[in-house]
């Protein structure tokens, strides 16, 4: 009962679309509206708005960190077991994807993923953090940056910890995400995927 709770209330925290909120507050376009249409901080950044994109970057991410540390620090007190856990991580990163305060319309999971996986393990978040920034610097493409990120996290999380029922999370999360990039991908195979920093359309 108790991991129903949790992996509920981790949907309603990651279905709080801060790409949306935050250009509301700042009275910018709804950034489902331009570029490519994805509540998220890298589109947000195409509205010109630099502050937008990293308030945006660090609310998705936050989230994404709160919910499983929330999970973690109340574990005990409400027998939360490591696969509960990986399924908050999970529930929170569904409700970005397909908020429930936002017609299901979501994101593409990348902030809240850094969150997630930062929140799992600091360490298994910034080596994955540093692959993102490694590929965004050598081709500024944030796309490809988060696909090839995706690709290593369930490997650094079995490198750092071994194969369990955490690792399957992240190894669900980075699938999700991949299928959400499927745009993306197809952009980047034809050479029309835009650069970190291009203008709005
Ligand atoms: O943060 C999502 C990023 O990987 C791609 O975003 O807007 O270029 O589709 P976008």
């Amino acid at each position: 009962m108790n991991t129903i709770l949790a992996v509920v209330l981790a949907y309603l925290i990651g279905s709080v679309s801060f790409a949306v909120v935050v250009s509301r507050l700042l009275g910018l376009s709804d950034p489902r509206t331009y570029g490519s249409k994805n509540p998220g901080a890298t589109n947000v950044l195409r509205s010109g708005n630099k502050a937008a994109a990293v308030l945006t970057l660090l609310g998705d991410a936050a989230k994404g960190w709160f919910a499983v540390w929330l999970a973690n620090h109340y574990a005990e007190q409400f027998g939360l077991d490591t696969a509960s856990i990986a399924l908050v991580a999970v529930a929170v990163f569904l409700g970005h994807l397909w908020p429930v305060f936002f017609r299901f319309v979501g994101g593409k999971g990348v902030a809240t993923a850094a969150g997630i996986l930062i929140g799992i393990n600091v360490w298994l978040g910034l080596a994955t953090l540093a692959t993102w920034l490694i590929v965004a610097f050598a081709f500024r493409y944030s796309s490809l940056a988060a696909l090839v990120a995706a690709v290593f996290a369930p490997l650094y999380y079995g490198f750092l910890f071994g194969p369990d029922v955490m690792m399957l999370a992240v190894f669900v999360m980075s699938g999700l995400l991949v299928y959400r990039h499927r745009q993306n991908i197809g952009n980047l195979m034809a050479g029309k995927e835009s650069r970190i920093g291009s203008k709005k359309k």
